[in-house]
Order: structure tokens, then sequence, then C-alpha cells
């Protein structure tokens, strides 16, 4: 019996495509005890922006979200999201840093931790691969899902098979952007399970409008787990929504287990929450709806909208079309990396840069060099000797894994923070945001010294 497993995303990727990750921990507490006895396979609710944006913006301290949910969560897996060796940062951290996060996540509660790599450079999961299984927990390793001539099934299976050598106990298929159809779902699926042992799981958007039926062939082709988002926040550039697909497995060899009478108590819990959303203006319409730019450019919804404010500064609206027809030629001479968070971003300025100095690469920003230098990672085919020249000059390139340029980061960090540190994991906060971690460790302190003048 293949029964279908579900991670519910609420708690984490759901709000952060849909609303800026701002669900609060108490928003959340009232109705962790439901979600726990809905029969989920796990509940992915720490890391990616969450961890970010609970210091900036909700003055919160992240790893106490955990140890709340854990206390309320019982039954079901815990699952976070982290970026390999930038953790939930934007740049590489030192081996020391990326062990010692790893070990509190687990020792806090975390269950599974899910590993990717922006350009799918299994190097810089490996510490974290490592260390998930050293403190007991479930390391699950990614393959970022992207398109391009050499991003075929093939590739992908080797990707796969890597990194179950490696020593992760599950795979996912990380389709951030939501390109994935159900035919080559079907068929990636099949091709990635002929070739793997341990479980493979499915993390899909809706932007696009083909989220479920992609699930749906994915499931057909034998994929064992999918991630999806109970209603009021599903849909859209979120995930496609859970209870409508728990309803399509329902009596088939699939079925979920999972209640709809729970699920549906858990969805009349955040519908208010989603209404105040579009109220407020939190959540705008626009992100619910179907977007195919994706599809047609390759290119993500939240970079093609970055790309039009871009331009729009620089009165330069009418270079449109001239942008998105150089993307595909940037991306195609840094090695096709998938248009992920560092990578689209420095493809996006590149090509921009190249379109309104009417010479391709005139002007290089630093991060396009470190990218061409290999600071990130290795891409999935190397860069053209002729186009490394013109990008990066005379600098030399690296071929060793990056972070075995770095320093052990920890001991001076605790030096700095000596003053505010009160527990292990603040030392992890500042190393990750170190000026949002030390505003709101300042707030804390202050917040001790007047205990009734709570904020
Ligand atoms: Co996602």
């Amino acid at each position: 019996m293949s029964k279908l497993k579900i991670t519910e995303t609420i708690l984490r990727d759901a709000h952060q495509s849909l609303i800026a990750t701002r669900m609060s921990t108490d928003e959340m507490e009232p109705i962790l005890e439901t979600l726990d006895q809905a029969g989920y396979h796990a509940l992915e609710m720490w890391g990616g922006a969450t961890f970010d944006t609970s210091l900036r913006f909700l003055n919160e301290d992240p790893w106490e979200r955990l140890r709340l949910i854990k206390s309320k969560v019982k039954n079901t897996k815990l699952q976070m999201l982290l970026r390999g060796q930038n953790l939930l940062g934007y740049k590489n951290y030192s081996d020391d840093v990326v062990d010692e996060f790893v070990r509190l996540s687990i020792k806090n509660g975390i269950d599974i931790i899910r590993i990717f790599d922006a350009l799918n450079d299994t190097r810089n999961m490996e510490t974290s691969i490592k260390a998930c299984k050293k403190y007991g927990g479930h390391p699950q390793g990614c393959i970022a899902y992207t398109r391009s001539p050499v991003h075929t099934n093939e590739l992908f299976v080797k990707l796969a098979v890597e990194i179950e050598a490696m020593g992760a106990e599950s795979i996912c298929i990380k389709d951030m952007a939501g390109l994935l159809d159900p035919y080559n779902a079907y068929n990636l699926v099949k091709d990635i399970k002929n070739a793997i042992k341990i479980p493979l799981e499915l993390h899909t958007h809706a932007t696009s409008g083909l989220g479920s039926t992609t699930y749906l062939k994915a499931v057909e082709a034998g994929v064992d787990i999918i991630d999806t988002a109970l209603s009021p926040f599903g849909e859209g550039t979120s995930q496609p929504s859970t209870e409508p697909l728990v309803a399509t497995f329902q009596g088939t060899e699939y079925d979920t287990g999972i209640s709809l009478e729970v699920l549906n108590k858990a969805a009349n819990y955040f519908r208010p929450l989603r209404d105040k959303a579009l109220e407020s203006g939190l959540l705008d319409p626009k992100v619910l709806g179907v977007d195919i730019n994706a599809l047609l450019y390759q290119v993500p919804g939240g970079m093609l909208s970055n790309l039009v404010s871009q331009l729009k500064v620089q009165n330069a609206i009418d270079k449109y079309e001239d942008v998105l027809n150089e993307i595909p030629k940037v991306r195609e001479d840094f090695g096709y990396p998938p248009l992920v968070t560092p990578s689209s971003q420095i493809i996006g300025i590149q090509a921009v840069l190249n379109v309104l100095l009417g010479e391709r690469y005139k002007m290089v920003p630093k991060e396009a060099k470190d990218l061409a230098r290999g600071m990130y990672g290795r891409p999935a085919v190397p860069i053209k000797e002729e186009i490394l020249k013109k990008l990066i000059g005379d600098d030399e390139p690296i071929s060793v894994r990056p972070a075995d340029l770095l320093e052990p980061e920890l001991k001076k960090a605790k030096m700095e923070i000596a003053t505010y540190m009160k527990k292990d994991e603040d030392l992890l906060t500042y190393v990750l945001f170190p000026q949002q971690a030390l505003e709101y460790f300042k707030k804390r302190k202050e917040r001790e010294k007047n205990p009734e003048n709570q904020i």
C-alpha cells in the first residue's frame, strides 16, 4: 500500500510566499494541536525567511517559536528549510557555524532538515547533511529544479544518486518557481525513483496554475510525499491547497488517511487571518492568480516584478522586452544557474546592465564576478573561457568548495556579543543576522529591566 504522505507548509512557505512571512507565533499557537491531529507526515514551520522576519519585523526570538511549536506538536515531525552552507542567510558560513546551527536546531525540536543549494553544488550541502546525521536529525537533500538545455532528467538523476550517497535520508525535488508541469513531473519522478532507495518528495508552487495537476501525475509516478498548504494560504505563489488534494486521493491506493474534518477545522481558524491580510494589503490579490510568465520566460515571478521596478527607476521600461531576451543569454554565459536567490538577482541585474549600457559585460558587479569565480559554488556546466575572461578579467577563479576558504567564526563572534549572550542559540542568531540580533538583544535587555513595560 503506497500511502501518500503530506507535508503541510502553512507555518512556513505558505505565508512566506503570500504575506512576506509575517505570520506571528501568537497567530500560530491556538491551532497547533489541531494541526498535530490531522495526520500529516510533517509540518514545515521554520527556516527559510522565518528566522530573519521574526527578528526584523515581529520582534520575536525565532528559537522561542521553535520551542513553543515543539511543545504543542507531539506526533507530527517538524521540518525546516536550510540553504546549505548559507544556512538562513545570504552568504557562506564556516563549517563550525553550520555544525553548531544544525546541532541547536535539532536540540530545540527540528526533526527533518531540508537542505538545498541554489546552484545544486552538493559540496555546499555536505557539512549540513553530515551534521544533521551526527545530531540525530533526518537530512533531506534537495534538487533545485530548473529548465535549461543542460538540465536533463539524466542530470537530475545523477544529482539524486549523489545526494543519496552523501547520506541524505530522503530527497526533495524543489520546484521553487512552479516550472514543473504534470507530464515532465511524471517522467522525472519515475526516473529518480528508479535510481534511489530513499523516499522522494515533491515541492512545487501553484504560481503558473500547474501545481495540483503536477502533483497528481507525480503521485501516479510514485512520489512518496507532496507539499501542500491549507486553502486560506494555498494557491497562487504558495503551494496547491491541502484539502482538495487530500480529497483527490481519498479511497484510492494513495489515500493519505488525513481527516478532512480536522483540516476544515484548521482552515476555519486560518481564514480570518487571510481576510485580515487582504484588508490590510499585506496579501495582494495579484499573487493569488495564475501567472504563466515563469513558463514563458523561465524566470520566476518575483524576478519579473523586480525587473519592472528596476527599469522604471532607470526610466527605461521600454527596454523590458530586450532585458527579457537578454536574461536567458546571461544565464547561459554563467553556466545555467537555477534562477533562485541569489543567482536570480545577479543574473537579472547583469541582464539590465548589458541592455542599458548597450554592450555586454561592459560593467560587471562584484556579485556577478563572485558567481563567475565560483564563490557561490559550481554551475551545471563550466563557464566558457572567453566569457570568463570578460567577466572576471585577470582575477583567479576558485576550484575548491567556497567554505574551504573561510576561517572558523564562532569563537570571535562569542567575544563580540558576550554582554548580551544568554544562551547558546543567541550566538547563532548573532552570526546569521548581526544587526537585527543586536537590536533584538538590546530590546530584550530593556524588557527584563522593566518587566511591566512589555511591548
Ligand atoms: Co517553496
